[in-house]
């Protein structure tokens, strides 16, 4: 649907960007914080880019005030970080850490001062070691306790200066990674415990948005979801039903869960049959159904497109942050579709598909199917980026990149799907889990290559000029 004139953006429309503890913080054991599973998960050799950790990530640990600095100048309405769990409880399920908190303490305020909306990330992928330790982390129904108790710790704190609050991120993400395909910690390859995990994941995340409602947080609290609507290679009936497959095993398998409590049909009878549904005890499908969020929190890099895949079987094919195209068979599990390339998108440096339509796609489909409003809590282009002898990084893919998505929004809302902001990924360059930090997606380009006196210095991309217009204009200029 071609629109003549598209409908402004609301005047409060969040125009922000985001990212998470892990990959920004650094300070990795400072000031009594515990480790994570992924603290303990990049020294494995082999598991990261050239060994990449985060121990100093981009020092924004010791660094926020300057990089609250640049987002007040360039006039960013909204900054979405996480917390890490183990700088509040550093183990997990014990004593709680006042030296973490006043962390957050003092970021929140300075966002605030500069009227910079903070939005706050419970959990980005960062478990304590500690619970993984002792109960198998998202594999013990423990965890469900656990998580809220540290949930309503910053409820309680941050009520009435946070106003949005994103319960878990990509939960899709860190479990299939995490459970099913190793690439993130804890390094499984198992589809029954991983369907498990996700089950508790699911009944954890449910937990606390209820306990935000019975607490009465002035606020809106939802998921952040990775979904790329699946096109089919052609119109072949069976390529159609393998994309019809991906999307209900790889995006309403979650979405369902979050927004009616329950699972949908035909992927349940599908894993029933296979012995691998997850158990389910009593009173769960209440807690699930008692935790509907008040928002869906989107995060959209790329749609995927696929073909039947003659295999029987289970799978998972490959997730969107692989970034590379094949067959799920190729990752060890046959699946009920197969990757497969578009051949009408471009693709960036790390072969991802380029596909702004896509955006509004997903924006359409998650308003029909479950009329929440949607908050994309991420959006961006990964990219090699160069700093000139000048200091200046000329970024116009990635302008051209983020412009794309915008106007999509901007469709979208048009169409009369209700949107509360946008989220770039991300403010300042930062660490790629597996891929290090060659793989850009800041505004602001941060200076790792030499540790010496001039580490980690900041420097304004392109993009961060044009995103503040953008942002005076209410998205008018583009
Ligand atoms: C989504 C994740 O939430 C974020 O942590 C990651 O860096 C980006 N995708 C890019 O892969």
């Amino acid at each position: 649907m071609y629109h003549k004139e598209r409908d402004s953006f609301p005047k409060d429309f969040l125009w922000g960007s985001a990212s998470a503890a892990y990959q920004v913080e650094g300070a990795a054991s400072e000031d009594g914080k515990g480790e994570s599973v992924w603290d303990r998960f990049v020294q494995i050799p082999g598991k990261t880019f050239k060994g990449t950790t985060g121990e100093v990530a981009v020092d924004h640990y010791h660094r926020y005030k300057e990089d609250v600095q640049l987002m007040a100048e360039q006039g960013l309405k909204a900054y979405r970080f996480s917390v890490a769990w183990t700088r509040i409880i550093p183990d997990g399920d014990g004593e709680v850490n006042e030296k973490g908190l006043e962390f957050y303490d003092n970021l929140i305020d300075e966002l605030i001062e500069h009227n910079i909306e903070p939005v706050l990330t419970l959990y980005h992928w960062d478990i304590p070691q500690a619970l993984q330790d002792k109960y198998g982390g998202w594999e013990g129904r423990q965890v469900i306790q656990d998580f809220t108790r540290y949930a309503e710790i910053l409820f309680k704190r941050y009520n009435g200066k946070v106003k949005y609050w994103v319960s878990l991120n990509e939960q899709n993400i860190f479990i299939t990674l995490g459970y099913s395909m190793a690439a993130h910690p804890p390094g499984v390859t198992d589809t029954k415990r991983m369907l498990q995990a996700n089950h508790i994941a699911s009944l954890a995340n449910a937990a606390v948005i209820k306990r935000f409602k019975e607490l009465d947080i002035r606020g809106k609290i939802g998921p952040s979801f990775a979904y790329g609507p699946t096109y089919a290679i052609d119109s072949h009936p069976e390529n159609q039903m393998a994309a019809q497959n991906n999307e209900e095993f790889n995006a309403h398998y979650w979405m369902d869960v979050y927004v009616n409590g329950r699972y949908p049909t035909v992927a349940w009878k599908h894993y029933e049959r296979l012995g691998i549904a997850p158990e389910v005890e009593p009173g769960d499908e209440e807690l699930l159904k008692a935790g509907k969020p008040d928002f869906m929190g989107l995060n959209y890099y790329q749609t995927n497109t696929v073909a039947a895949n003659p295999l029987d079987g289970v799978g998972f094919g490959k997730m969107n942050t692989s970034g590379k195209k094949g067959t799920s068979e190729e990752s060890g599990t046959p699946g009920l579709y197969k990757s497969t390339q578009n051949p009408y998108v471009e693709r960036t440096d790390w072969d991802w598909d380029i596909d702004p339509t896509g955006l509004r796609i997903a924006m359409r489909r998650i308003n029909s199917r479950y009329n929440l409003p949607i908050l994309i809590t991420e959006n961006g282009l990964g990219a090699y980026d160069t700093l000139e002898e000048d200091g200046t990084i000329h970024d116009t893919y990635r302008i051209d990149f983020i412009k794309k998505h915008i106007e999509a929004i901007q469709d979208a809302i048009t169409d009369g799907v209700d949107v509360m902001g946008y989220c770039t990924w991300s403010y300042t360059d930062l660490l790629s889990w597996l891929n290090g930090y060659q793989k850009r997606y800041g505004f602001v380009y941060v200076d790792r290559e030499e540790l010496d006196e001039k580490e980690l210095k900041r420097y304004k991309k392109d993009s961060y000029h044009w995103y503040k217009k953008v942002i005076e204009t209410n998205g008018e200029e583009l």
